[in-house]
């Protein structure tokens, strides 16, 4: 049913395209989310951080460098940090050289801007609170645009998961907005999955850390919506580890190439 944001279609895992359908477009723009809708995809995956002056942002790195021109526009002001740069500053850096030409004038996006994308794409949206430490308050910040946007409206909750390597920003979710399908990532023991299934639909593992085993073991839990907990491998990017990931019995895979393992669980 709509209510359960973790469903895969058809029985197969769900497969979330990670920083958009990033080995084809530069990672968290609205390029790289048109692409993964153009791919047929209906999850992408998204990194959420704030500007100087309180915008929420989408980018992957705490720092501007690796993934703009921010070098060349303000070379005075090293190491770059996301924190350190106004809204309008950041609208002026190019997202999307450093990946092809073809993507020039590419814009860091803001979190209003491509959840709009995201609705207009009909996909749906696994946000990331990347170091929540670093923003004071960002949980309720992010929680009440997504409500003012419609997200947290019963019909699209099912559209919606948020999650983080916080455990505490995963909790803090949590208590806000009880009803938000939450995700923790990370490979807690099974002994401390009894606390995390009070807070968190899923445990969101990096593949090398799964086996057949853990992954049953967290299956047996019920998280905080009395669903089985529920597993999303990241990051997968080639079909022979899809194929391995997928025999684990996860619900869903994080992947670069989207298509390359839609296409392998498919075929089993
Ligand atoms: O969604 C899983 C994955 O995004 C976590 O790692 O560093 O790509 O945010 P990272
Ligand atoms: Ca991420």
């Amino acid at each position: 049913p709509t209510s359960d944001a973790r469903a895969g279609e058809a029985g197969a895992p769900a497969v979330i395209a990670h920083r958009g359908a990033s080995a084809y477009a530069p990672e968290n723009t609205l390029a790289a989310i048109d692409k993964a809708a153009q791919l047929g995809l209906s999850w992408v995956e998204n990194d959420v951080q704030r500007t100087k002056d309180g915008q929420l942002v989408v980018i992957h790195d705490d720092s501007l460098r690796r993934t703009t021109n921010v070098k060349d526009v303000y070379p005075g002001r090293a190491p770059w940090k996301v924190k350190d740069f106004t809204a309008a500053e950041i609208a002026r850096l190019d997202a999307g050289s450093w990946f092809s030409p073809a993507y020039a004038g590419t814009r860091i996006p803001t979190l209003e801007r491509y959840m709009r994308r995201v609705e207009h794409n009909h996909e749906k949206l696994l946000l990331e609170l990347k170091s929540p430490e670093l923003y004071p308050g960002i949980e309720q910040q992010t929680l009440r645009l997504l409500g003012k946007e419609g997200w947290l409206d019963r019909g699209h909750l099912g559209r919606l998961i948020v999650q983080s390597f916080s455990s505490d920003s995963v909790r803090t979710v949590h208590d806000l907005e009880p009803e938000v399908t939450t995700a923790y990532l990370g490979t807690p023991s099974v002994a401390q999955l009894h606390d995390y299934a009070r807070f968190s639909d899923l445990i969101n593992p990096p593949y090398g850390a799964l086996s057949k085993g853990y992954v049953a073991a967290v299956q047996t839990f019920k998280g905080p919506h009395g669903r089985q907990l529920g597993v999303f491998a990241w990051t997968v990017n080639d079909a022979a580890t899809a194929r391995e990931v997928a025999a684990y019995g996860v619900d869903g895979m994080i992947t670069n190439k989207p298509d390359v393992v839609r296409s392998a669980v498919a075929s089993g």
